[in-house]
């Protein structure tokens, strides 16, 4: 009979990492994770795992965790966390922590999760700390899958903030399309990617939808008038200079990669998976 392989993840207290967390035991996994506070782990039964208390950006609480694994995952990143560190602090430092200790321990293979063009997206810090990982990762001696998504489900609820306040603010004529994806999708094609020899899978959810399409399903879902306002795209381009100049770098951060975001018209991924959002803002709870 085969070993189990077994996999250490690192982000497991985030979105995507609990759909990975549970994707992994499903396909019956051998599975560990590294979190700095177990509490935030899904509702998951512990007693099929293994949970290490560690902080990815502390390398001396990461000794030993790539022990006997065969290959890890990582979802680890900023993106509402406030702890004063920087994308390079996490996104970066953090991760070449853990690559450190997979070299070490001749992990098979790493699976990290950046962002799709990211690497086409040179003035944006986020992507600067996650393409500078995944050069790292490129040139270690591991196997590796870098997935490159487009858009999460879960950062679609910021249109579902706006509908519930009444008015929904889109730039341009409302017309960029993207196909975000569930969390529970983009979990598969993560551990899909166990197996795969893929060096990049750019992923996408299901359904192309323009940024006026997706404020409707928001207010479909809400059950209220749709009331959107057109804002011009020189104030999305403004916005991005006034909170470069004006707002600390820690918290220009989101902003910047989501004004970054909107504009672009090439954020349309490879389709996979098959939950709407539709259905998804039907059941947000927020
Ligand atoms: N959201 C999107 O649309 C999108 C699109 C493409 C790619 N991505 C990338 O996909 C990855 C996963 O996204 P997500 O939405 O699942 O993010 P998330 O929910 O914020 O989860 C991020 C994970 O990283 C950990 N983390 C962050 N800062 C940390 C720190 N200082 N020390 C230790 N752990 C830390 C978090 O731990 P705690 O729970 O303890 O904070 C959490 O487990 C991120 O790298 C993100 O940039 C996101």
């Amino acid at each position: 009979m085969n070993k189990k392989q077994s996999v250490l993840l690192v982000g497991a207290t985030g979105y995507l990492g609990s759909y990975i967390l549970r994707q992994l035991l499903n396909q019956n996994y051998s599975v560990r994770v590294v979190v700095r506070n177990p509490q935030k782990l899904p509702q998951v039964d512990k007693e099929h795992y293994e949970v290490i208390e560690g902080e990815v950006t502390k390398p001396s609480t990461l000794k030993n965790c790539c022990e006997n694994v065969d290959v890890v995952i990582s979802t680890v990143g900023i993106t509402r966390q406030k702890d004063g560190l920087t994308y390079m602090d996490v996104d970066y430092q953090a991760n070449l922590n853990v690559l450190e200790e997979a070299i070490k321990r001749k992990v098979k293979k790493f699976i990290y999760v950046s962002v799709l063009h990211g690497d086409k997206m040179k003035n944006v810090k986020i992507c600067v700390a996650k393409e500078k990982f995944v050069e790292r990762l490129r040139h270690s001696s591991l196997d590796y899958t870098i997935i490159r998504p487009n858009g999460f489900f879960s950062d679609l609820t910021e249109f579902y903030q706006m509908a519930k306040r009444g008015r929904v603010y889109l730039f341009g004529n409302g017309q960029v399309k993207i196909n975000p994806i569930h969390g529970e999708d983009l979990a598969k094609v993560c551990v899909g990617a166990i197996r795969k020899s893929e060096i990049e899978i750019k992923v996408g959810g299901p359904e192309v939808l323009t940024h006026r399409s997706i404020a409707f399903l928001a207010f479909m879902a809400l059950n209220k008038k749709p009331k959107i306002t057109y804002i011009p795209d020189w104030v999305r381009i403004a916005s991005i200079k006034f909170v470069k100049t004006f707002i600390s770098s820690k918290t220009y951060g989101p902003i910047e990669f989501f004004l970054t975001v909107m504009a672009r018209d090439d954020m349309i991924a490879p389709k996979y998976g098959r939950h709407t959002l539709k259905t998804y803002f039907e059941n947000v709870d927020l």
